[in-house]
């Protein structure tokens, strides 16, 4: 059987900003598929694609065999999309919105009429279809997106950032939503830059950092390449990076310790990878301190997927959403100047 999402070598610029530079990924039939990057990644960007909304400048996009870039009216038939940002229209209520929806994807009239009613029902929806939607909350909208998305029953569900900005609840709402979805044999495709979203929810992840995938499996494949359990540790607050590195040539002669990153962005804080279940913790603690290196703050976890990321990039996920806000403020500020 096809797959439901297959994605070769996309690439798309906009101008001189390379967004996508080479995106390969291929969703499984009946999968929940998840696409994890920092902002500025190129997720957006890669749906877009798969979409049909932005022509890419290169590469194959097949939905369940179908090439959207030969055949986009029939790939797009097969896919349902709920935008990050979804402009939806205020005075329309949420029922009405429903049946704008259907009228564009040519739904037969009683078909439709059925189908609404259903996804109002699945998504709780029914005691808010009669009123504005520019009177709903953000769980409310959100949930009125993934009912939009779903009405032509499309083999696969695209969601770019489906919780951001909803409180716990409408979170845990959401996801237990694209779990039953997907029990019915939908697959789902969907960003986030949470990480225990992806990992709690994703069967597959890839991983995507400025244009490319750097990492693709499940989460637990994903972890145990990483290898042991890590310790993150300050020497103090804000170490001078020879001391970080003196405490790098210390603690990677250790046996339990498998591999050191400093971060510079977080001060010089040191990341190890060591064995797991070791007693390399207190291994660490008193190496530092024979070497006459104080130890700001120390803790051991298992891996993370943003360890995935640390390994692959030299930076944490949280590192590159600051670094990716700050040149855009760089950017508006420059550009404010300029006026
Ligand atoms: N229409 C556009 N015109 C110019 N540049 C764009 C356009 N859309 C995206 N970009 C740029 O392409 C890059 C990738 O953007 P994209 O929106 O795909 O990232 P993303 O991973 O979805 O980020 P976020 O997590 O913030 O939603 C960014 O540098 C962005 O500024
Ligand atoms: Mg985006």
């Amino acid at each position: 059987m096809a797959p439901a999402v297959l994605i070769e070598h996309l690439k798309k610029s906009y101008g001189t900003v390379e967004a996508v530079k080479d995106v390969s990924l291929q969703v499984e039939s009946g999968e929940i598929f998840g696409l994890l990057g920092p902002n500025g990644a190129g997720k957006t960007t890669t749906l877009r694609c798969l979409c049909t909304l932005t022509e890419p400048d290169a590469g194959a996009i097949e939905v369940s065999g179908v090439s959207a870039i030969d055949n986009p009216r029939l790939a797009r038939q097969k896919l349902g999309y709920v935008a990050q940002e979804v402009a939806i229209d205020k005075v329309l209520t949420g029922r009405e919105l429903l049946q704008l929806q259907a009228a564009l994807y040519h739904l037969p009239r009683a078909f439709a009429k059925e189908r609404i009613d259903s996804m109002l029902k699945l998504l709780a929806l029914q005691d808010y279809a009669d009123k504005k939607s520019g009177t709903y909350s953000g769980g409310l909208k959100k949930r009125l997106d993934l009912a939009a998305g779903l009405l032509h029953q499309p083999d696969v569900l695209v969601l770019d950032e489906p919780t951001v900005g909803l409180d716990i609840e409408s979170r845990s709402a959401v996801w237990d939503f694209l779990r039953q979805i997907k029990a019915q044999g939908t697959t789902v495709l969907l960003t986030s830059h949470y990480l225990e979203e992806i990992d709690i929810l994703a069967d597959r992840v890839a991983i995507i950092d400025r244009g490319k995938v750097i990492a693709c499996g499940t989460p637990s494949e994903l972890k145990d390449k990483v290898g042991g359990d890590r310790i993150t540790l300050r020497i103090r607050e804000f170490a001078p990076v020879e001391e970080a590195e003196k405490a790098r040539s210390v603690l990677q002669d250790l046996p339990a310790v498998q591999e050191v990153i400093i971060n510079s962005a977080q001060g010089n804080s040191l990341n190890l990878v060591v064995s797991p279940q070791s007693n390399a913790l207190s291994a660490v603690q008193q190496a530092l301190q024979a070497a006459g290196l104080p130890t700001f703050g120390i803790a051991q976890a298992r891996p993370s997927l943003d360890d995935v990321y640390l390994a692959a990039t030299g930076r944490t996920l949280l590192d590159a959403e600051i670094a990716a806000a700050s040149t855009r403020d760089e950017k508006k500020e420059r550009k404010q100047n300029m006026r």
